[in-house]
């Protein structure tokens, strides 16, 4: 069963294209990658998915059911979680009640107890459990990420949105990254991921979407992505990208 479906969503900001016409489905249990050069459209099409940003066309439908349009807490509530680009944790809070903020705001209606349960929980998931009583202000940039993960795990989503987690990690950060994406998937949940690491979004994805110019110009296994014409003469352009799709695919 598809856990999420776009069906030819537009979105525009001013003169520019930013999506055009995007279709694209998430089964559940999943770990699909969105890679594509920069300005392609992947973080909009996130902001169109958890509702910050209204699609001129198109619609998303979520577990069955049509959620375009859909306030961006709404669809938190439905299930629908996200780590951010650009992590900003509260970084006067420690990070215990940082991820229990997460928690308040998810699927399920928490008292402060529960929500407490949950971070413990989560913190451990993601290897934050011993750091739960520091100022989140003092987090090194790994685990920012990790908290923003855990922030977003804490809303006990069915559907994990990940923009860009492994940007900025060292590549033993990055492994362990990849072990906790794993391990969130095996816990049940669904996980569509932005990356520009090539190597680690092959290795990690079931399947992989292609974006360049905001329209999908490419999907299939790993195996087929960096292989494929389209996502070569797309990446030709930008030689960080170029150079990592070169090593994915064995140098
Ligand atoms: N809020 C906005 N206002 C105007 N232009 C935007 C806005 N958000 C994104 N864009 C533009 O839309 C295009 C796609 O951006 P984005 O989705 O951030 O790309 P990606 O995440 O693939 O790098 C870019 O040209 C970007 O400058
Ligand atoms: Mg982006």
């Amino acid at each position: 069963m598809n856990l999420l479906e776009v069906h030819k969503v537009s979105k525009r900001f001013g003169g520019l294209q930013a999506l055009n016409r995007v279709s694209l489905h998430v089964a559940e249990k999943e770990i699909v990658g969105l890679i594509g050069p920069n300005g392609a459209g992947k973080t909009t099409l996130f902001n169109v998915i958890n509702g910050v940003y209204r699609p001129e066309e198109g619609r998303v439908i979520f577990r069955g059911r049509d959620i375009t349009g859909r306030m961006p807490y709404e669809i938190a509530r439905l299930g629908i979680a996200r780590a951010h680009q650009i992590v900003r944790p509260l970084n006067e809070l420690t990070v215990l009640e940082n991820v229990m903020v997460g928690a308040c705001f998810g699927r399920e209606n928490r008292s402060l107890r529960g929500a407490r349960e949950i971070a413990l929980a989560v913190l451990e998931q993601v290897g934050l459990a011993s750091k739960r009583d520091m100022v989140a202000g003092q987090l090194n940039v790994a685990e920012k990420k990790r908290l923003e993960m855990a922030r977003a795990l804490a809303a006990r989503p069915y559907l994990l949105l990940l923009d860009e987690v492994l940007a900025g990690l060292n590549p033993t950060e990055v492994a362990a990254m990849l072990e906790v994406i794993r391990a969130i998937r095996e816990s049940g949940i669904t996980v569509l991921m932005i990356e520009h690491l090539m190597h680690a979004i092959m290795n990690i994805s079931d399947r992989i979407i292609v974006l360049d110019y905001g329209e999908v110009i490419a999907e299939g296994t790993p195996q087929e992505i960096a292989r494929h014409p389209k996502v070569i003469e797309a990446y030709l352009g930008d030689p960080r990208l170029s150079y990592s799709l070169l090593e994915a695919n064995g140098g």
